[in-house]
């Protein structure tokens, strides 16, 4: 059996990097990418769209879930990476927020996975399951 993650492991975390290349962040000046690994070997990415309203911008990882949502994908997701710094430079590994979180819980639900979240800085790649980053989460089954 083929490891999806494995062998795309590299290719996604590249993704993000160039997908941080469409932020626009112009207010906060931080740059996010997100990339988002299906078990069909997919890659959808997304960048932060930040809006003048400041409390309206949309993260990276929720613009990516939002494009996929819109490709009809519902499911499979096996791993998402994230990455981002000021003006694009990258230093620290960032997490998710929490509205991110959930917004990828939604996705992962759907298709009973719980995803890797690779989290990428300049000297250290951070990795952890979603459940461990929303853990008890509330979900799709919570209303079903
Ligand atoms: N941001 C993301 O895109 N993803 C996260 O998980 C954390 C924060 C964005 C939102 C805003 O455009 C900028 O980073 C600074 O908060």
């Amino acid at each position: 059996m083929t490891d999806v993650l494995a062998d795309a492991r590299e290719d996604l975390i590249a993704a993000a990097r160039r997908a941080m290349d469409t932020a626009y962040a112009p207010y906060s000046g931080f740059h996010v990418g997100a990339a988002l690994l299906f078990d069909d070997g997919a890659i959808v990415t997304g960048a932060n769209f930040e809006n003048a309203s400041y409390g309206l911008s949309l993260c990276a990882e929720t613009v990516a879930a939002s494009i996929a949502s819109h490709a009809g994908r519902r499911g499979g997701l096996l791993a998402v990476a994230v990455l981002g710094g000021m003006g694009g430079a990258v230093e620290a590994a960032i997490s998710p927020c929490g509205r991110c979180r959930q917004v990828l819980n939604e996705l992962a639900a759907l298709g009973g996975t719980d995803p890797l979240v690779i989290c990428v800085g300049a000297q250290e790649v951070v990795e952890m399951r979603l459940s461990v980053l929303l853990p008890n989460a509330f979900g799709p089954a919570n209303l079903a």
